[in-house]
């Protein structure tokens, strides 16, 4: 059994890609094969500085590392160094009818948040992911609830290619961590937190004083009370939800807990449950992120690695569709 997923580096790592997907990664690395990656070439399909690409590629590592990702017990790699990546990309291309990949939301969505760039790698990006993962015939995909679509067109393209070839790949599923597998922007409840919007985003590394700045700042709703209703008081449900993955503890109790108190008590004890939480994490963090050659062999390791395997399995896809 083998797991697979990545991230991309277009910034710090927020409490939705932990408590979405990399928690859930530290705990399954105990149990199966794990391959986790730097998504680097998928960070290129929206701006950005090439410099500033490197050092997020790095702060990532630093990130997954510090957060419990073990070098010792899964593949790490980069995405970049492992070209065969790329040469599957094109082969699923040609499997794949343009409609679908017009289909999916987060095309649509990246296209009107970037109306300037909107480029053929931000259209073909399922592709290149689901590349990512037939490449291992990987069977389980740890993620948050975004990515979902681009899971279902990954199985849409294994299904097309072993329909047109023969049976080559089989369908990963995705594992989803449900109480973390949406956490919303601090800022705007209705949207997600993502990196692309770092305004309303709670990095993990964030310092004592920024975690209670943005927690105490974050919009709530009308009323005073304490209450989980996603519907009619998104902010203050949101809050809720990550105190509840924070604290592991169930969301009645919490309701309980803060019966008849007000948000601004709430929100301090939202906000020093997440200084306690990241505060060891964040030690280990800023120590590991100035090293970057012992980074650097980190990946260089992990994708030699990666690379032995994908090699292996790219010469078994090829002949399935008639290449030498
Ligand atoms: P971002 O959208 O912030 O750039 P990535 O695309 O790099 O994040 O996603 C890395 C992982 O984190 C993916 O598995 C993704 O589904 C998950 N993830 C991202 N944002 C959230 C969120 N707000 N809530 C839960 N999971 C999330
Ligand atoms: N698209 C994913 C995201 O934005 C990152 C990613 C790229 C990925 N390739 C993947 C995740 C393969 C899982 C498997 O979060």
């Amino acid at each position: 059994m083998l797991v697979i997923s990545g991230i991309q580096p277009t910034g710090k790592i927020h409490i939705g890609n932990y408590f979405g997907a990399i928690k859930h990664w530290v705990k399954l690395q105990e149990k199966y094969k794990c391959f986790f990656f730097i998504a680097d070439l998928h960070a290129m399909t929206e701006s950005y500085e090439p410099k500033k690409l490197q050092k997020n590629i790095y702060e990532t590592l630093a990130s997954l590392i510090a957060l419990g990702i073990s070098e010792k017990k899964s593949v790490i790699f980069l995405q970049s160094q492992v070209p065969f990546h790329c040469e599957l990309f094109w082969i699923l291309n040609c499997v794949c009818p343009c409609g679908d990949l017009f289909r999916m939301t987060q095309f649509k969505e990246k296209s009107k948040q970037f109306k300037d760039n909107i480029n053929a790698g931000l259209l073909n990006y399922p592709i290149l992911m689901a590349s990512d993962i037939l490449l291992y015939n990987a069977e389980f995909v740890p993620v948050g609830k975004d990515q979902l679509q681009h899971l279902e067109i990954t199985r849409e393209i294994a299904r097309r290619f072993n329909k047109r070839f023969k049976k080559t790949f089989k369908e990963p599923k995705p594992l989803l961590n449900p109480l973390g597998e949406k956490i919303y922007s601090l800022i705007n409840p209705s949207k997600k937190m993502s990196k692309s919007s770092p305004e309303g985003c709670l990095f993990v590394f964030d310092s004592r004083k920024d975690i209670k700045k943005k927690i105490l700042s974050s919009i709530t709703d009308s009323g005073k009370e304490i209450e989980f209703s996603p519907k009619a008081k998104p902010g203050i449900s949101n809050l809720i939800k990550i105190y509840s993955l924070v604290e592991e503890k169930p969301i009645e109790e919490i309701e309980k807990e803060f019966l008849g108190k007000g948000y601004f008590e709430f929100k301090n004890k939202v906000a020093l449950s997440l200084i306690d939480y990241f505060a060891q994490k964040r030690k280990k963090y800023l120590k590991l992120v100035k090293k970057k050659s012992y980074l650097k062999k980190i990946l260089n390791k992990g994708s030699q690695k990666a690379s032995q395997i994908a090699k292996r399995n790219l010469v078994k896809i090829k002949k399935s569709c008639g290449l030498l």
